[in-house]
């Protein structure tokens, strides 16, 4: 049933298929998911999730068939109950359904499959953004309404893998060295046996996933059963880069592939340029990773790690080349001296100005004390996730039962309180979001 994941071979460019591997990461995914437990309504979704590779062509096959049957009893009701009072008419308009066609229904889900930015992610169903949105201006889904929605979207993703059969891309698999101590790149004390200076940086190159000269870096701590990754960054070749979709895998010695739980990079699409000379982070040819840090809950920090990509090629040659960022903007800068520093002070005091050399690694608040530096801004912004800012790692970490790998909570009767703290980030992340 598994066949083929375990094979040693599969970390080149194979012609493997990239939806089996998927299919047995993202079961995994899903079974996570359903061990978080939603309901046992969920597992009548899950039901068709593994089909055969071969496949009929898109949109007559059985499968297709199966899933707009599923979007019309179980999901079109509803987006058009819940959702659709906002969604026609208001961006983002993904439910737009034109009154002028005559299938409703029909125009919905095509909207819905072909919206951009994506609000449904067929890889990762569960990790679509139309389920995991939550209350917003709408209203959050309940359980039922998730389990048809993701129902709908599992038989959406049996009929897009039923027709195609595409490329696995991965990186090989790389035993992460770990930090235990001091700065990243420090690793003096690693032959010594001094566990305080002994912060190596990983390198995982790209060459084998097709893209040679490209590289990604990171530090790995280790918490526990779980693996804390910082200082995430894509460092481009002289083609320059162009990922989608990063996944980090964890090996154990035996038995199946760990994805990230949560997929939390599913959304990131990155184009760095062609690297001119040697390479500064972050810069033109060098950026993070999504919020450049993850703990990834259950990852044994022995295991092995590889990443897969949706994508990795050259650079895309687009003048909307995204310009790296080289600090916070001017009035991003000038919102964060005044709404976040009071309140992330004590953070900067207890562990992250350097007292706790791990967690001024992965958030580096050294130079809080700078009105003019704003490179402790930009450590903070490197943990905010602009796509969906509830998901911010700076917002989450601090609170309890949502990053369950940050030791340091805040709480209703802390000072600040992680109400306030929240807010603060808030209204400084709405100012920078603003000036990108
Ligand atoms: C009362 C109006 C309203 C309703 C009802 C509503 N939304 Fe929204 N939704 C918004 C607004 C406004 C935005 C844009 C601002 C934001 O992202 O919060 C939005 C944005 C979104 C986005 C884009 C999110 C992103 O992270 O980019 C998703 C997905 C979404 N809504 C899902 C839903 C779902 C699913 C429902 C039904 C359960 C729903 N919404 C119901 C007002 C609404």
């Amino acid at each position: 049933m598994l066949a083929g994941i375990n094979a040693p071979k599969a970390n080149m460019k194979t012609l493997k298929s990239r939806r089996a591997m998927l299919d047995t990461l993202m079961r995994h995914l899903d079974m996570v998911r359903l061990s978080a437990g939603i309901t046992a309504a969920l597992l009548i979704g899950c039901t068709g999730l593994i089909s055969g590779d071969e496949g009929g062509g898109a949109g007559s096959t059985p499968e297709a068939a199966i899933a707009l049957q599923k979007f019309t009893t179980d999901a079109y009701p509803v987006f058009s109950t819940v959702c659709a009072a906002c969604h026609i008419g208001m961006d983002p308009k993904f439910l737009a359904a034109s009154a002028a066609v005559a299938d409703p229904v029909k125009t919905m889900r095509a909207t819905l499959l072909g919206f951009d930015p994506a609000v449904v992610n067929l890889e990762a169903p569960a990790s679509s953004r139309v389920l995991t949105k939550g209350a917003h201006s709408g209203p959050a889904l309940d359980a039922i309404q998730s389990a048809a929605i993701l129902g709908w979207l599992q038989a959406e993703k049996d009929a897009a893998g039923a027709a195609t059969t595409t490329v696995i891309i991965t990186t090989d698999k790389i035993t992460p060295l770990l930090c235990t101590g001091g700065v990243a790149g420090d690793i003096a004390g690693c032959t010594t046996g001094d566990a305080s200076h002994c912060c190596p940086i990983n390198v995982v190159t790209l060459d084998s996933a097709g893209m040679p000269g490209a590289e990604v870096d990171f530090v790995a701590q280790p918490l526990s059963s779980d693996l804390y990754v910082s200082d995430i960054y894509v460092k481009a070749s002289t083609a320059g880069v162009y990922m989608e979709h990063p996944l980090f895998v964890s090996w154990p010695v035996t038995g199946d592939p760990i994805p990230d739980t949560i997929d939390r990079f599913f959304a990131v699409k990155l184009n760095l340029a062609a690297a001119t000379a040697a390479v500064t982070c972050p810069g033109p040819s060098c950026d993070h990773i999504g919020a450049g840090a993850a703990a990834f809950v259950g990852f044994p920090p022995q295991n092995r790690l590889s990443i897969t990509f949706k994508v990795l090629e050259a650079a895309h040659p687009t003048n909307t080349m995204p310009v790296a960022s080289a600090g916070c903007g001017t009035m991003g800068f000038a919102s964060f001296l005044s709404a976040v520093k009071p309140d992330i002070q004590p953070c900067a005091t207890m562990c992250h100005g350097g007292s706790n050399a791990g967690a001024k690694n992965a958030m580096d608040l050294s130079g809080l004390a700078s009105t003019t530096d704003n490179n402790t801004c930009l450590q903070v912004r490197a943990h905010v996730n602009f796509q969906t800012v509830a998901q911010s790692g700076v917002l989450l970490a601090p609170q309890a039962g949502a990053d369950a790998a940050h030791p340091f909570k805040l709480a209703a009767g802390s000072t600040p309180t992680i109400a306030d703290f929240q807010t603060k980030l808030n209204t400084w992340i709405s100012v920078e979001a603003s000036e990108q």
